[in-house]
């Protein structure tokens, strides 16, 4: 959730709704930032960091998509840069491999003028054994206004929240949270749906080592939808239903009717033991083939954060079909970015100047 420091409880965040009346659909485009003249702070985000979706409530989860939606107009322009974080200055600091979240946030930020660095743990003296809280408080002491952190340690950003002054930006961590990647993929249903609320989003495969699972759930029930989830049985974690889910073994029943299937990568590098016999057996099993995409409502659209396994978890020719939005979500991708980084800045969707 958005927050001063740490991470509260499950629900607080909805506890606190705050109005979203002043949410106005996005302006044509954004130039500088302006004084807003009649002003409503409490539609700028409050809270200083983004650290998961848990705890957001449906106001702030529109103001993003809906800031989003302004900075990808802007994105389409030929000159796609504006001056709104000239001054600021961002540190990427990526301790796990990533493609598309670390480009993403780089072209966002370069797009909105901030100066970047971006930090791996093969360049830095994270090799020679530092601690994640001496490498942020030696990041820090350079004086950077956000910091954008991948880590393989669920936790990782809330306790950079707690010990350090930049706003944090959650990138990934562990099998936690990935607030961005959920906020990418609400932003691609809207614009291809029209709306969240009651469609049917079908959740399938390595659901427990998930954090894009976690954050999607939380913000696909928070704005009204229908939220199934399937997979293997070693690979569903306890508790999902709990979170408010439905929760079927049967992938085909998890397929039916759906108007949005979001395929989730098996993540090797995670699996401690032979969750399931063979990537064939995976396939047939668990994996979106045509015959079971068939069951879906003819409309429907096939997401996956990526990297995908093609021809494990989902049919090459579904991935690349017309049914596939999943090049557009890497697309968005950089919008929901240009708006997270923006609104942590201080920015309000009314100060963004058509
Ligand atoms: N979706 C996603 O997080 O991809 P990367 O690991 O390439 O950033």
């Amino acid at each position: 959730m958005l927050e001063t420091s740490g991470s509260p409880g499950p629900g607080a965040g909805r506890r606190r709704r705050r109005s979203s009346s002043r949410v106005t659909a996005g302006a044509d485009a954004i130039g500088q930032l302006v004084p807003e003249r009649d002003s409503a702070p409490s539609i700028a985000l409050k809270q200083r960091h983004l650290l998961g979706i848990e705890g957001l409530s449906r106001g702030e989860i529109t103001l993003y998509l809906d800031t989003a939606r302004a900075f990808a107009e802007v994105s389409r322009r030929p000159i796609k840069k504006v001056p709104t974080l000239r001054g600021k200055t961002i540190v990427n600091f990526f301790m796990e491999p990533s493609t598309r979240t670390r480009s993403s946030f780089e072209i966002a930020e370069k797009r909105l003028s901030a100066d970047t660095l971006t930090f791996s743990p093969a360049s830095s003296s994270v090799t020679k054994g530092e601690s994640l809280l001496d490498t942020a408080r030696n990041l820090e002491a350079m004086s950077p206004d956000m910091i954008v952190i991948r880590h393989c340690a669920s936790g990782a950003p809330h306790f950079l929240a707690r010990h350090c002054g930049p706003h944090i930006v959650n990138a990934g961590d562990g099998w936690h949270e990935h607030p961005t990647q959920a906020l990418l993929d609400a932003f691609t249903i809207r614009e291809k749906k029209g709306r969240i609320e009651n469609l049917r989003i079908a959740i399938i495969g390595d659901l427990n080592h998930s954090r894009v699972l976690r954050s999607n759930i939380f913000l696909l029930l928070t704005m009204g939808a229908d939220v199934v989830v399937s997979g293997p049985p070693t690979l569903i974690p306890v508790g999902l239903r709990e979170l408010g889910v439905s929760v079927t073994l049967r992938v085909d029943e998890a397929v039916e009717g759906a108007d949005v299937i979001m395929m989730l990568r098996i993540q090797k590098e995670r699996q401690s033991g032979a969750a399931f016999p063979s990537e064939r057996e995976y396939f047939n099993l668990f994996g979106l083939t045509r015959e079971r995409f068939s069951r879906a409502r003819p409309d429907a659209i096939i997401m996956h954060p990526g990297p995908m396994n093609r021809g494990v978890e989902i049919d090459s020719a579904l991935a690349d079909g017309p049914a596939s939005v999943i090049l557009e979500q890497v697309t968005n991708g950089v919008a929901v970015r240009m708006a997270v980084l923006y609104l942590l800045a201080g920015g309000t969707i009314g100060e963004i100047a058509s």
